[in-house]
């Protein structure tokens, strides 16, 4: 039996509802993307939400909201718990959302129910989680975990554009980056409530999941080297179409993603700077990802691609170079994770061992200190896209595990 109240549901419904007004009105579905100025407005609402719960509340440099409840013990590390509140472009009112509002309740949780932590408790909102047109995910928790270094803030969109400068422009100072970093002895443990994204718990038809570990991305960009000719004149048997040996690539791409257990693999674009239908492509670029629970098997993955493109020269007469950046997949931590589990027992939910094929700011903070991650259902697993939904019910019971697993951590 938990000494806690219930979450709120009806305050979790509403701050979820308010976030999705603030979203960007020129892009499908709730879309709140990182460094936007509707991501600014959500990140002051939060800010101020925090304060009226009397948290101690800053937001640093790039753009992470954090906010702390002092603990009886000054010499006690924090508990910190959060997620994102950015989203993808046409993305969903849940993701990340959930784990943000959730928090915020653990906080009235405790202010209801007279518990007073021995730890710290500190309550954050992650800067663009999602990514930007230069690429760079987990923003807010690479700047905090000290590993968002000169190479992610020069990474450049199509226009030319850093991340640096998107930052600035959403009123950001990527200049004092540095300042955003965590001291790990000031941290103790990390809790992340966030919807599942998949379809597991809906299919088992459990409430809540614990994350064994989250996936690896190895990420590519393959560039092929085509020859410009004329489309009325060249026969179909001496061309070197860029453009056709991308779309071999593409569903190469879609075959060796499905190879593996678990294992995914995603085409996000295929370009080329000349899109005319009466002159052949020179050039085309294709940018991709695989993911996978298993480091080795990510490396089978790309290893399959990059002797397909060889093929796909041959079979094009074009000449390609493939290019990877790989993030290695991660466990969370065991008795995190088994507290967690002990946490959903105590407040009536058995609880499901769940693997995530979304990434996640858990990955950057289990560099730091103990993480773990606590799911909710998605329904039909959708996600990324407007139709993604969680039942109140299971928000619910996630916020009931949430705040459970702190109690249980700050009495470990
Ligand atoms: C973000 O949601 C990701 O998993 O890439
Ligand atoms: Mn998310
Ligand atoms: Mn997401
Ligand atoms: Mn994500």
């Amino acid at each position: 039996m938990s000494a806690l109240n219930s979450a709120d549901t009806q305050w979790v419904s509403d701050g979820i509802a308010h976030l999705s007004t603030l979203v960007d009105s020129d892009l499908p579905g709730w879309s709140r993307t990182g460094f936007s100025e509707q991501d600014a407005a959500a990140r002051d609402w939060i800010h101020g939400q925090m304060r009226a719960l009397g948290l101690s509340v800053s937001t640093d440099p790039v753009g992470n909201v954090i906010g702390r409840l002092d603990g009886q013990d000054p010499n006690a590390p924090d508990i910190v718990i959060g997620s994102h509140s950015d989203t993808v472009p046409g993305g969903g009112r849940f993701d990340g959302i959930v784990g943000v509002v959730g928090a915020l309740e653990v906080i009235r949780m405790l202010q209801r129910s007279d518990v007073r932590l021995r730890h710290g408790l500190r309550v954050v909102d992650f800067s663009n989680e999602e990514g930007n047109p230069q690429g760079v995910k987990l923003v807010g928790s690479r700047a905090v975990a000290g590993t968002l270094g000169a190479q992610a803030l020069g990474a450049t969109d199509d226009e030319g554009r850093t991340l640096a400068e998107l930052m600035a422009a959403g009123g950001r100072s990527p200049e004092h980056v540095a300042s955003a970093r965590w001291d790990r002895r000031d941290v103790a443990a990390y809790l992340e409530l966030h919807i599942e994204q998949g379809p597991h718990l809906e299919e088992a038809g459990a409430s809540v999941g614990v994350v064994t570990r989250v996936c690896g991305i190895s990420t590519f960009a393959l560039e092929v080297q085509g020859r410009r000719d004329h489309a009325g004149t060249t026969p179909m048997a001496t061309r070197a179409d860029a453009l056709c040996c991308a779309a071999d690539a593409v569903l190469a791409v879609q075959r060796i993603g499905a190879s593996g257990t678990d294992t995914v693999g995603t085409v996000g674009a295929v370009t080329t700077s000349s899109p005319l239908t009466n002159t052949i492509s020179e050039d085309a670029r294709v940018t991709g990802e695989f993911r996978s629970p298993d480091e080795r098997q990510l490396h089978e993955l790309q290893r399959a691609l990059a002797q397909t493109v060889p093929e796909l020269d041959a079979r094009h007469r074009t000449r390609s170079e493939l290019m990877w950046k790989t993030d290695v997949p991660v466990v969370m931590d065991e008795a995190l994770s088994n507290l967690a589990i002990a946490a959903a027992t105590n407040v009536g939910h058995q609880a499901l061992r769940v693997y995530s094929g979304a990434t996640h700011d858990s990955v950057e903070m289990s560099a730091m200190m103990p993480s773990a991650m606590i799911f909710v259902p998605s329904r039909a697993g959708r996600s990324h896209c407007p139709e993604e939904w969680t039942d109140l019910v299971d928000i619910g019971h996630g916020v009931d595990v949430l705040a459970e697993a702190v109690r249980l951590r700050d009495q470990a």
